[in-house]
């Protein structure tokens, strides 16, 4: 039977301060987030689903877990702690190299995906830790992890990143919000605030077995090779803030939605059923310039976009947020009638006043310049299949996560990447630390591109294969909404996307209040989980 959609209300998640507050001064602070095994329910009429949830007690865990409210030049420090059974609730695959401890329990490390932090606090890989601390990874340092806040002020989260079982780690519910405010850059803005009018929607897809467990393929596309991993963990409903295709009921006024897509590897094109608008104000961890109105929305996996939505303007009283994109993206299976909705707005009859103004402008950064960019580097995106054409891993650079590094840029400077994606499918490229603007997306032609490919597979060297040669097809404009700093962006099959990345803070030439080049270093991946896990993810090493 079919779970009816729009039953449940839209929950917010319990809200942490990552501050305290003594007589009005605010100081840095210490959290304490525990990882449980517990019970979580998605959806009225689905029996309570076996979770990882993180929380500061068993009882108070969620999925997603609480949102951490963070402020400007506020340190937040968080002890991690992992309290999860030895057992995982989900098939992993040993064939995929993930995280083995010797005395068994479930490999965890957090991640503050957007974060601009010290490597031994930024949720490395191999950083990870069982139970208790009981065993460690091979690159853990310390128990605390400490964010600076000294970024730029928007939305990141923060989730699972354990080699090889970040997939399964996030399907089972290791993620949450992360909110980082600037007080007196903001307020003159007048978004809408206060956390009826400001909320997170963290939208990710899942299935459900008959007694609500949550359902994972456990046979791999290709079993000789990988007994259980699949290349992309699709779900047949679509849960926003921990609950199936919810409802909210809104004020005939405007609201900000600070929306993540939490998806292994589901994008979502967001649309409203009725023709309302999106007015963007931020992507990713950045604020835009100046507000960009839209219809629609892209999302991939691991983006993050804010918006001001005006219900004033709704031409009737319910609203549906909607998705029309195939899956995997851009070549798959059209969406159908579950995964096609997201959640529900009711909107009230009566007209509220509101204060809050669409400014004419945002936050000012500076623009690329590329320029001033001190290195130029070719980033080729490969999938390997096997004989009976179904992949088997996928590589960057043809390399292994554990070839040694490639990629080192200068602390403070900036660099261009070409991201020369060879593979059919759109992958997410995030990179650690470093922030990037799109700034051109070039086709490949079609004409003798198999005879790069075949270069590249042999020389993986993007000069000697004459990449100038093919990089001369079409050009895709950087949609409006995406011409802002972004952490994450879509790396489309068959095309070259050059990103300006800069490895220093986007407000201020200032350096980091930490040491970047310290060990274990970053990272930069795929953020298709089921790709990360399998090989898409390469170290990042920072140097003076
Ligand atoms: Cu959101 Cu390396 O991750
Ligand atoms: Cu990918």
């Amino acid at each position: 039977k079919k779970l009816e959609m729009f039953i449940d209300d839209l929950p917010d998640m319990p809200r942490l301060n990552g501050f305290n507050s003594v007589h009005g001064v605010l100081k840095p602070t210490s959290l304490q987030i525990g990882m449980f095994f517990t019970k979580w329910k998605f959806h009225r009429d689905l029996p309570p689903t076996r979770v990882f949830a993180y929380g500061t007690s068993r009882s108070t865990a969620t999925v997603p877990g609480p949102t951490i409210e963070a402020v400007y030049g506020i340190d937040t420090y968080v002890t991690w702690r992992n309290h999860l059974p030895s057992y995982h609730i989900l098939p992993w695959d040993p064939t995929i190299f993930p995280a083995t401890p010797k005395h068994g329990g479930i490999p965890t490390v957090v991640h503050l995906h957007g974060g601009i932090h010290e490597p031994a606090s930024d949720g490395n890989a191999e950083a990870w830790f069982t139970n208790g601390f009981r065993e460690t990874g091979p690159k853990w340092t310390k128990t605390t992890s400490h964010y600076e806040n000294k970024q730029q002020p928007g939305n990141m989260w923060y989730h699972d990143h354990a080699m090889g079982l970040t997939r399964v780690n996030l399907l089972a519910g290791l993620l949450g919000a992360y909110v980082l405010r600037h007080h007196e850059i903001e307020s003159p803005l007048r978004l809408p605030t206060g956390y009826e009018f400001d909320r997170p929607l963290i939208v990710f897809d899942r299935s459900f077995g008959k007694d609500g467990s949550i359902y994972m393929n456990s046979t791999g596309n290709n079993p000789s090779v990988h007994p259980q991993w699949q290349p992309e963990y699709f779900g047949d409903a679509i849960i926003v803030n921990g609950k199936a295709w919810p409802r909210l009921t809104v004020k005939r006024r405007s609201y900000r939605f600070r929306i993540i897509n939490a998806s292994n590897a589901r994008f979502f094109r967001f649309f409203f059923s009725n023709g309302l608008d999106f007015i963007v104000v931020g992507s990713d961890s950045a604020y835009l310039s100046k507000p960009v109105v839209t219809k629609s929305i892209l999302l991939s996996p691991s983006e993050i976009v804010d918006v001001v939505v005006d219900f004033s303007k709704s031409p009737s009283r319910t609203v549906v947020l909607a998705n029309d994109a195939p899956y995997p993206y851009p070549n798959g299976d059209p969406v159908n009638e579950e995964n096609g909705k997201v959640m529900k707005f009711i909107v009230k009859d009566q007209y509220e006043s509101d204060t809050c103004m669409i400014p004419k402008k945002l936050i000012d950064y500076p623009s690329a310049d590329v320029s001033n960019a001190v290195r130029r580097r070719y980033i080729a995106m490969y999938e390997y299949v096997s004989d009976s054409d179904e992949p088997t891993h996928l590589y960057v650079n043809g390399l292994p996560y554990d070839a040694p590094v490639t990629e080192t840029p200068k602390s403070g400077t900036n660099e261009v990447w070409e991201v020369i994606n060879l593979t059919e499918d759109n992958h997410p490229l995030h990179i650690h630390l470093g922030l990037f603007k799109v700034v051109e997306q070039t086709a490949l032609l079609t004409a003798g591109l198999e005879e790069f490919k075949a270069c590249m597979t042999e020389y993986n060297d993007a000069v000697k294969c004459q990449i100038g040669k093919y990089a001369r097809g079409r050009k895709t404009a950087v949609t409006a909404h995406e011409r802002g700093w972004k952490n994450v962006f879509k790396m489309m099959p068959g095309y070259v996307t050059r990103i300006l990345v800069r490895f220093s803070y986007i407000h201020s030439n200032g350096s980091y209040p930490f040491d970047p080049t310290q060990e274990p270093g970053y990272v930069y991946h795929c953020h298709i989980l089921d790709h990360e896990d399998n090989m898409m993810m390469r170290p990042l090493k920072v140097i003076k």
